[in-house]
């Protein structure tokens, strides 16, 4: 028998989801209300994830992978169900996942690592990034070409805020050891094609890397979906706790990379004359690891799995819509990368107002975004500016804190024109 009962799916609520973020009811500047619209720089936290961290350190905590004692015994448990909770959201294993103070961690790893495995088989390579690309992901690649003698190519940005694929199919050819790409730019908010471009990078012979420090919050994220050899990302953009980071690495790339640091529990043996490694992750994690992190980042992904994310994709993207929409209303206003769908994050100069006035003035009515070059100074000087200003949303921002913004946006501008 055909079933003919309509299945009604809730709209998402914004709104309820706020009761569990105790920061998003305080007030700033004496009574003011916060609106926190600066989330691509940091996401508040939910109970669920302080919780779980209070919890750790009420009745777990003890160091990892040491002591036999029961506690130990607990606290390792904990820290390796976190490891296999980050490998299932990912669509990774569980041994190829390492831990990292964040994504920065995770780029300067790969760099040093994988530039050592490679030797002076690097002399006279390239390393490809892009126009857009965090200096996280600029810096550790420029490190690594002075060591090695290998140049650095950059793949263009269009005056849209597209990356310029055409500009990358010449860029990524047999000369080029690494691809190392920004999943969701935190200026542009633009998604990059991270699979053509991976793909473009296996054909070859070279390894990629995706940013993923803010494609990770706003969608579903598949490693070998994506093909990449690496993949990057922070806790704490993605509700969790920060100093945690997640560092993805093929299985038998990892294996063969050399230690990062050195240390206790990256070791199987250590003599003065000669020391032997663990095997990939343990290998990378060196010294005591940040066990309160890894278990607030898995009671984060925890929590967020219980959100339905095809319609928390729905919300922010609606929002987005708005975001850019209410500002395009702005008499002088420019959005950088105009002609992208904005992945929740909108960078805007707006003529005759500096981006830092602007915060200021913002942020006396509440409303908390970041102004600055965005850790982005390559891009921003592409785009002939020093400095934007720009808004960012999670899960549980909502049209009445959009309205806040915009309402103070208008109420500035007037002030300061
Ligand atoms: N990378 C973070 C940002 O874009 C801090 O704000």
């Amino acid at each position: 028998m055909i079933n003919t009962q309509t299945i009604v799916r809730e709209p998402f609520n914004a709104q309820s989801l706020r009761a569990q973020f105790p920061i998003l009811s305080r007030t700033v500047h004496g009574s003011v209300p916060l609106v926190y619209l600066d989330n691509a720089a940091t996401s508040q936290k939910p109970l669920a994830v302080i919780n779980a961290i209070a919890e750790y350190y009420k009745h777990s905590n003890a160091n990892v992978h040491r002591g036999g004692h029961a506690v130990g015994a607990e606290a390792t448990a904990l820290y390796e169900d976190a490891r296999s909770v980050v490998a299932g959201f990912i669509g990774a294993q569980q041994n190829e996942i390492v831990f990292t103070k964040g994504t920065t961690e995770g780029i300067n790893l790969v760099a040093s690592s994988w530039a050592t495995m490679m030797g002076s088989s690097l002399r006279g390579r390239s390393i490809v990034i892009t126009e857009m690309e965090h200096h996280a992901n600029i810096v550790p690649w420029q490190m690594v070409c002075e060591r090695t003698g290998a140049s650095l190519r950059v793949i263009r940005v269009n005056e849209d805020g597209t990356l310029d694929l055409e500009h990358a199919k010449t860029l990524i050819d047999e000369t080029v050891s690494f691809v190392s790409i920004v999943h969701v730019s935190n200026t542009l908010g633009v998604t990059n094609d991270v699979r053509v471009l991976c793909s473009m990078a296996r054909d070859a012979g070279a390894f990629s890397l995706v940013d993923g420090a803010q494609s990770i919050v706003h969608q579903p994220i598949n490693v070998k979906d994506i093909g990449c050899d690496f993949f990057v990302f922070s806790g704490h953009k993605l509700y969790a706790p920060t100093g945690i980071g997640v560092l993805y690495g093929r299985a038998d790339v990892l294996e063969k990379m050399p230690p990062y640091q050195g240390g206790g529990a990256m070791i199987t043996s250590v003599t003065f004359e000669h020391t032997s490694y663990n095997d990939a992750p343990i290998r990378f994690e060196a010294g005591t690891p940040n066990m309160e992190g890894a278990i607030g980042l898995a009671a984060a992904i925890r929590w967020f799995s219980t959100l339905d994310r095809s319609l928390v994709c729905e919300h922010e993207h609606a929002l987005s819509l708005r975001m850019i929409s209410d500002l395009k209303s702005i008499d002088g206003m420019r959005l950088l990368g105009p002609g992208v769908e904005h992945a929740g994050i909108a960078s805007f100069v707006i003529e005759g107002v500096h981006a830092q006035d602007l915060g200021i003035l913002l942020d006396e009515q509440g409303v908390a975004i970041r102004t600055g070059h965005h850790c982005t100074m390559p891009l921003m000087r592409r785009f002939g500016v020093t400095s934007t200003a720009r808004a960012s949303i999670a899960a549980y921002t909502t049209d009445q804190d959009l309205d806040a913004f915009s309402t103070a946006l208008l109420r500035t501008v007037r002030m300061l024109r």
